[in-house]
């Protein structure tokens, strides 16, 4: 089961200081996981099935870069700007964000497919109630992808989050379409051609 998973694929969780919030993050794995059973390596999935693990990691990573910068982040917000972040927030919120996935990618004739309209950022959210978050990290799940006006965060942890989301993966214009641009075609924003002479 996924849920056996976590210490393992998260070695950040021990530092979440909170039983209740550690305790938290396990119960979402565990529904997930239920409502999906199809999924029985947290390696194997992937951030979307569009984005190949061979080329731009797994869900894991993405997760585990978030852990990882988190705490560098929080420390950093307070001794330059003296704002106070939760880092047990950042932490759960990192490792429970994108767990709804699990319920949207199904396997379908042996390939893995997103269930189309399936919004992944408010089933978290609306999962993390009902195992026990506390509401403001609910928030932070509930606003962590980019939906421009339609998803406002209300707290500078949400922001941040946020921002921090699309940092860790690397899809860059490189190879392709950019995080920024999928994020906009996601909105049904066009991406037209830059102004004469920008570089
Ligand atoms: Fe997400
Ligand atoms: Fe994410």
């Amino acid at each position: 089961m996924l849920v056996d998973q976590l210490t393992r694929a998260f070695p950040d969780l021990a530092r979440i200081r909170e039983e209740r919030v550690r305790k938290a993050v396990f119960d979402q794995w565990r529904y997930v996981g239920e409502c999906n059973p199809e999924h029985d390596d947290i390696e194997r999935i992937p951030v979307h099935p569009t984005l190949p693990i061979e080329k731009y990691g797994n869900l894991a990573s993405h997760i585990r870069g978030q852990t990882a910068i988190s705490q560098v982040l929080v420390p950093t917000y307070k001794k330059e700007w003296d704002v106070d972040l939760d880092l047990d927030h950042f932490l759960a919120c990192a490792v429970v964000h994108d767990s709804a996935k699990v319920i949207e990618f199904t396997y379908q004739d042996g390939a893995l497919v997103a269930t189309p309209g399936f919004d992944h950022a408010y089933e978290a959210a609306r999962i993390a109630l009902s195992v026990g978050f506390p509401r403001e990290v609910a928030h932070m799940i509930a606003v962590h992808t980019y939906l421009g006006p339609k998803r406002i965060p209300r707290t500078a942890a949400a922001q941040i989050f946020q921002f921090l989301d699309p940092i860790c993966v690397p899809v860059f214009p490189e190879q392709g379409k950019s995080a920024v641009e999928r994020h906009l075609e996601a909105n049904r924003w066009t991406v037209g051609p830059a102004p004469d002479g920008l570089p």
